[in-house]
């Protein structure tokens, strides 16, 4: 007996994929705006942030993996270049000239708590179309920018 891979929802894909892959452009982006953080920083507590702006981006990384993953498992292309991510990160561009640690975790609330906020619209979206499974990815992805939002918020 073969089991053929059927995924759903077959009818909703496009719609699915497209809010996946604005998603996908964001954590790129987030991804390179934390490495920006964690190179640049300079303060008292430079170790411990240096480590933390570390762990956004691979947290952002791994995140933008999953996404990518689950658009080409419902059978549609993800972009990831950096050229598409730059043109089409809904985020602001991350200050390129900031050193003070206070700073960095000011600007990079910015891009996690637009995430967050997305991410969640997003789960919402993704239930309508009767897709339990990425709205599933979207929770998860939601719980973690959460997560750090509030290490973000107690690092001030
Ligand atoms: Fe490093």
């Amino acid at each position: 007996m073969t089991h053929n891979l059927k995924i759903e929802p077959s009818e909703n894909c496009d719609q699915v994929c497209n809010l996946l892959q604005n998603v996908l452009y964001d954590f790129i982006d987030l991804s390179a705006q934390a490495k920006q953080a964690h190179w640049t920083l300079k303060g008292s507590n430079f170790l411990s942030l240096h480590d933390f702006f570390d762990t956004i981006a691979e947290t952002a990384s791994g995140h933008a993996d999953l996404i990518a993953e689950r658009i080409i498992i419902l059978g549609r292309y993800p972009v990831g270049t950096l050229q598409a991510c730059a043109a089409q990160s809904s985020l602001p561009e991350y200050p390129s000239n900031l050193r003070d640690e206070g700073e960095h975790i000011k600007a990079l609330s910015i891009p996690v708590s637009m995430i967050a906020q997305s991410a969640r619209e997003c789960i919402d979206d993704l239930e309508g179309f009767s897709d339990p499974v990425s709205a599933d990815i979207l929770t998860e992805v939601s719980r973690s920018m959460d997560m750090l939002l509030w290490k973000l918020s107690s690092s001030r």
